[in-house]
């Protein structure tokens, strides 16, 4: 597929009005996308995990307006009005109107709200802008009826992906590839696909348990962030170790090795914040509290052999990664040993799942 094969021909339907809902997760990544090319085109390919619980739940409702040839939309979170966030919607708009020229037909009322706190330093731009796009394409399958449910959820990680890069990740789940890779045929840099190989039963309701360090603003924005790979000293050693670090994964999933595929998630996450750290302007998203949870979750790992590891967003906070049979006792160190040193105490139980519902 090409970007211009999503531009649709005329509709043959039309429509008045219409209310649709959809729930979208949040996805962590195995192998990271940093740094992008114009058109949020990845660097890199990358791999991620869809969430379970941390989701995004987004209704759109819609009435026909004049054409005035402009876009026309209100937003609400958790049922308050927010113009703050009208900018970012319409960017968004303005980039994908030629993928759905229905946009200024309509005036649209956006209402949002999260499973997990606002202000948790979770990115809610995954989730959300999944959500979005999966609203619009339901207005769009309103309008072109003949659409196969393949092509929807093609079409709508495509829209995500401009919106929010990591967005084209969560329409589906378990396991999502985003990015062109010479192993994973159909693979691509425009949308997510599944992944299409076999993945060992160790990696099945694979925890994710968010570590909330830092429930403040990011310092740096991932937008910052992805453009200070242009002219990265390591930026071209760095996105040929994500090609060779997917081609091992797909080794892993297969043989279901836990210790090889901790040792990939670690040094992908770290390798994440060496390229904050080794940019020019430089920066660093840790906090003191996030190196206390990997030391402790190092020593842990030493003394009990349990396959617990971490991996990191771009921020603070720690996703704690094990498998689903181990839980019991890691579950009960996290309590015990690392809620301490996130704020308020506070951690979120999720897992792997397996992608966006229409409500
Ligand atoms: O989707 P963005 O532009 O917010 O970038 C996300 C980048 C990381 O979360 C750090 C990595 C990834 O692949 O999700």
């Amino acid at each position: 597929m090409k970007e211009q094969d999503f531009i649709p021909s005329t509709y043959k339907k039309t429509i008045e009005k219409g209310d649709y809902t959809w729930s979208s997760p949040s996805n962590i990544a195995l192998v990271k996308y940093w740094g992008k090319k114009e058109n949020q085109i990845p660097a890199n390919p990358s791999i991620s995990f869809t969430l379970e619980g941390c989701k995004t739940t987004t209704s759109l409702r819609f009435e026909k307006k004049i054409n005035d040839n402009l876009f026309s939309f209100d937003v609400y979170l958790s049922g308050d009005k927010k113009d703050d966030f009208k900018p970012k919607i319409e960017t968004f708009f303005k980039r994908i109107e030629v993928y759905l020229p229905f946009l200024k037909d309509y005036h649209f009322v956006i209402e949002t709200s999260n499973t997990f706190p606002h202000s948790s330093g979770i990115a809610s731009s995954a989730s959300g802008m999944s959500a979005l796009a999966l609203c619009l394409m339901s207005v769009e399958k309103a309008l072109h009826p003949e659409m196969s449910h393949q092509e929807f959820n093609q079409k709508a990680s495509f829209l995500a992906r401009l919106g929010s890069g990591s967005a084209c990740r969560s329409i589906e789940g378990d396991l999502i590839v985003w990015g062109a890779h010479e192993s994973i045929e159909g693979s691509s840099n425009l949308y997510g696909v599944k992944y299409p190989f076999d993945v060992h039963s160790n990696f099945k309701n694979y925890c994710d348990t968010i570590l909330l360090v830092d429930k403040g603003e990011k310092l740096v924005s991932s937008t910052v962030g992805h453009n200070l790979m242009h002219g990265h000293p390591f930026a071209e050693q760095r996105f040929k170790q994500a090609h060779e670090n997917m081609d091992k994964l797909i080794a892993i999933f297969k043989t279901g090795n836990l210790k090889d595929f901790i040792e990939i998630i670690e040094s992908e996450a770290l390798t994440l914040h060496a390229m904050m750290m080794s940019s020019m302007p430089y920066f660093i998203l840790m906090k003191p509290n996030t190196l206390q949870i990997i030391n402790k979750i190092w020593e842990f790992r030493q003394e009990t052999g349990l396959h617990i590891s971490f991996t990191l967003d771009a921020g603070a906070n720690v996703h704690v990664l094990y498998p689903e049979n181990e839980a019991e006792p890691i579950d009960g160190f996290i309590k015990q040993e690392l809620a301490p040193f996130c704020q308020n105490n506070h951690f979120i139980c999720d897992k792997v799942g397996f992608g966006a519902k229409q409500l």
